[in-house]
């Protein structure tokens, strides 16, 4: 894999993709660990004199522009945090991007808007995505891939453009392969997995591989529901998708068959809303009341999770317990970092929301082993899986 070392990028176009795909509230960034993660590679390619053109998507916008997705507060924090001026320009690819990079100078930066607000970006369609990808193919010299976050995802500017460009990895790609390397092989055992976090879909194919690796598969968060609808147990109104309680069913039968072990909260937070003023209690996992949704794990279930993970040798965790961002129920996700914070084991957390989580809740980035800025790509790249944005950089 090249990296942007072995290149002479001085008065070249070098178009980024990263991963800026933050939380935000109201309009403002609340977590910007994702766009300090890109500061490395940008700052070495602007002393060194490159003209640069970052890319990234914000959230999952309809394929059209739509203003609530707009990166224009991502661009006003990355330019404090480069402490030079950030242009964003008003399109992905058409003239204002054009013009913007047509006057850029050395050392200068544009960001195009969201990505996602042109529907070929995510296309299934080879010939779309290839029309997109060489609109932004034709803005650049060359094409570096820092976007860690966006790696598993076939999608025009992280796949089909490294294809029209001479490419390179970015200091955060580079990192992030040789920190999770240490996931794939000669684990520390026993090991141990936490999963939870609000995109169960994209998550549940992980669970049957993540059995035969790992000692032991600690679920919470809204990935408990459908294991917990699979035990029979009525959920009351917590997220839950119909067709998941089958492969949850499936993946029990697949655990107990392997002799793996699957621990499923035995208590919940459960609240009429997700609301941080609604009255909240602590309820019996399979007594979930009809009107009522879970939005934590329970402090037995964080008592017996934490201890599950005290004797671990390497930890992966990826998705928080809850919904932490709300005060009551942020317990179970403080209780699992702080575990893993004291932990001696190889601890790995995995994902913006799960970083975000452990720096909203006060942790230092440094009590653990690494932190990955992806979740779905880290959740992938420990599976053994091929990743789409890695494999094309060691194209020619
Ligand atoms: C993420 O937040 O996991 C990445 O930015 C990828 O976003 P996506 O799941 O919408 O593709
Ligand atoms: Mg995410």
């Amino acid at each position: 894999m090249k990296t942007i070392d072995d290149f002479a990028v001085a008065g070249q176009r070098v178009l980024v993709r990263d991963d800026l795909n933050v939380p935000l509230d109201d309009g403002q960034v609340t977590d910007d660990g994702r766009i300090r993660a890109a500061l490395p590679t940008l700052t070495a390619l602007l002393d060194r004199g490159a003209r640069v053109i970052v890319c990234a998507h914000l959230g999952r916008p309809a394929g059209q522009p739509d203003p609530k997705y707009s990166l224009a507060p991502v661009a006003a924090r990355l330019s404090e945090l480069l402490g030079r001026p950030v242009t964003l320009a008003a399109d992905v690819t058409g003239p204002s991007a054009q013009a913007a990079v047509a006057s850029l100078p050395s050392g200068g930066v544009v960001m195009l808007e969201n990505l996602r607000f042109d529907a070929r970006e995510t296309s299934k369609d080879d010939a779309q995505r290839g029309l997109f990808a060489a609109e932004l193919a034709a803005l650049a010299d060359l094409y570096v891939s820092d976007g860690f976050g966006v790696v598993h995802r076939k999608q025009a500017s992280v796949y089909d453009v490294a294809l029209r460009l001479p490419h390179a990895a970015g200091y955060l790609v580079r990192a992030e392969v040789a920190a999770l390397r240490r996931l794939t092989a000669d684990i520390r055992r026993p090991y141990v997995v936490v999963l939870g976090g609000a995109k169960v879909e994209d998550k549940f194919g992980a669970i049957g591989n993540l059995i035969s690796m790992a000692d032991r598969l600690l679920i919470g968060g809204a990935m408990a529901f459908p294991f917990l609808a699979a035990e029979g147990y009525k959920v009351g109104t917590s997220l839950l998708a119909a067709d998941q309680v089958d492969v949850a069913r499936a993946t029990l039968d697949l655990a107990a068959r392997a002799g793996s072990t699957i621990i499923l909260p035995s208590d919940v937070v459960v609240a009429g809303e997700p609301a941080a003023d609604a009255p909240h209690e602590v309820t019996a996992a399979d007594a979930i009341p009809a009107d009522q949704m879970g939005l934590d794990i329970g402090p037995e279930t964080a008592r017996m999770f934490t201890g599950s993970i005290r004797g671990a040798g390497t930890i992966f965790w990826n998705g928080p317990m809850g919904m932490f961002e709300l005060a009551p129920f942020a317990d179970g996700t403080r209780a699992v970092a702080s575990a893993l914070a004291t932990s001696k084991a190889f601890t790995v957390i995995g994902g913006g929301d799960t970083g975000a989580a452990i720096r909203a809740l006060g942790f230092a980035d440094s009590a653990f082993g690494y932190i990955s800025t992806g979740g779905g790509a880290s959740l992938e790249f420990i599976q053994g899986k091929t990743l789409p944005g890695l494999v094309v950089l060691d194209e020619p």
